[in-house]
């Protein structure tokens, strides 16, 4: 799928590297890669949901079906890296940030409208696994995990752009840009209360 200017735009405008999403500082290796194998595995189920949702979107499955294998081989990678270590695969913790962003979603509104709600927030998701990752490839003391967060960086920012590319597939660009930075707000908001409550952000 093309990159198109808008996508670029959007891309370049929108978030800077926020410390709060990796204080890595008594955060222990087994709970880091246990959020990072759950992470993952939602993001494998989300495309999974949205192609039984949208069998008649061509390019929604087209593009997706594959994402769900990449996304699963990520889950595998991480589960590695704790059998390596002999570490235990903990349980998902409960996900108050992507909770709260998922009350954001319309309820009512058109089929359009739900489905770029759904592609936007899987945007969102992604945008911010990447920065997580770019900040483990940054702060990690083992040189190994750092390149291995790396390539998790840059995988996840592909994402990124394909949800964003996909909303614009599916709704007019204007429609897209508008209710993107309605997300972006809404984020910011839960970003500062769970600051407030002292919550961690994975
Ligand atoms: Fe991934
Ligand atoms: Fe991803």
């Amino acid at each position: 799928m093309e990159r198109t200017e808008h996508t670029k735009n959007i891309l370049g405008l929108q978030l800077p590297t926020d410390p709060r999403w990796v204080n890595l500082a008594g955060i222990s290796l087994q709970a880091i890669l246990t959020d990072h194998a759950w992470c993952e595995q939602k993001a494998a189920t989300s495309c999974i949901t949205l192609v039984q949702r949208y069998p008649d979107k061509i390019e929604l499955v087209n593009e997706l079906s594959p994402i769900v294998t990449e996304e699963w081989g990520h889950f595998r990678l991480v589960l590695q890296e704790l059998r390596k270590r002999n570490l235990e695969l903990g349980k998902q913790r409960k996900d108050a940030y992507v909770n709260s962003l998922l009350l954001f979603q319309q309820k009512g509104g058109t089929e359009e409208s739900r489905l770029l709600d759904k592609l936007l927030l899987c945007a969102l998701i992604e945008a911010r696994s990447c920065e997580r990752f770019k900040r483990l490839s940054e702060g990690l003391e083992d040189a190994y995990l750092r390149n291995f967060y790396r390539r998790f960086m840059e995988s996840e920012a592909g994402h990124y752009v394909l949800f964003l590319e996909l909303a614009e597939t599916y709704s007019p660009k204007e429609q897209v840009r508008q209710r993107w930075q309605q997300w972006l707000q809404h984020e910011a908001v839960i970003m500062q209360e769970m600051e407030l409550r002292g919550d961690r952000i994975h």
